[in-house]
């Protein structure tokens, strides 16, 4: 296990964007370690969201740390924008990255932590070569492209199979999962070796975000 306590990254994208600081203010004081911003480009994925200027407004809104998932083609041509808007972490798809090295090497030379994140159907095994350069790896445990989808099961097995790779390869990177996380099944993650939650619809449509997120937060190895 690679952090003390698990770390709760609510998903952006499932607030009200009519209150974008009250939701983060919510976040915020509900125990959240990250906010988790979903930028997609209606090209990788059938979805568009935001870009830097909604990051820009998130980052000046919290202390939290901003982690960026770029789903999103060619993402190394937008890496500096993010960076600039406040991103601490940045996660790129392996799918997108032609030079998976070169784009993470490129978001560590810009000062922020480097993540990848691999889809339901591309095995845990295609990330070793990278995975001593990593701060994070960004398990997708649905389909990218919209927030409220039902979690794959067989995710629980490639958390499984990643966190016996890291052990060996880097014990220091950070295992996140990511997509229909909730707080029935946050423990079975955690257990398997997820260190971070991204929740979106769990935390910010739930009855009461507060309680959902210590739910979330007490899962423990
Ligand atoms: C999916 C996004 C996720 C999503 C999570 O493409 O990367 O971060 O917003 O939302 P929930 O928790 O509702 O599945
Ligand atoms: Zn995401």
């Amino acid at each position: 296990m690679q952090v003390n306590k698990t770390l709760l990254a609510p998903s952006i994208l499932s607030a009200d964007f009519t209150q974008l600081s009250t939701s983060v203010e919510l976040a915020e004081k509900a125990g959240a370690d990250w906010i988790h911003c979903d930028v997609m480009d209606g090209h990788f994925v059938p979805n568009i969201t935001f870009g830097p200027f909604i990051v820009k407004a998130i980052a000046q809104c919290t202390n939290l740390t901003i982690d960026t998932h770029l789903m999103i083609s060619d993402p190394d041509a937008y890496i500096p924008d993010f960076v600039k808007a406040g991103s601490h972490q940045i996660t790129v798809h392996q799918e997108t990255c032609f030079h998976l090295h070169r784009s993470v090497q490129f978001i560590k030379s810009l000062g922020a932590k480097a993540g990848v994140s691999i889809n339901p159907a591309t095995p845990v095994s295609t990330l070793e070569s990278i995975l001593p350069d990593l701060d994070l790896v960004l398990l997708m445990s649905v389909n990218p492209g919209f927030g409220g989808q039902k979690f794959i099961p067989s995710s629980l097995h490639k958390v499984r199979q990643l966190d016996t790779v890291r052990n060996t390869l880097n014990p220091e990177m950070i295992i996140a999962v990511d997509g229909g996380v909730t707080v029935d099944n946050a423990q079975d993650l955690v257990s398997a070796g997820a260190d971070a939650l991204i929740a979106g619809t769990a935390f910010f449509k739930a009855e009461n975000p507060a309680e959902a997120a210590a739910k979330i937060k007490s899962a423990s190895r």
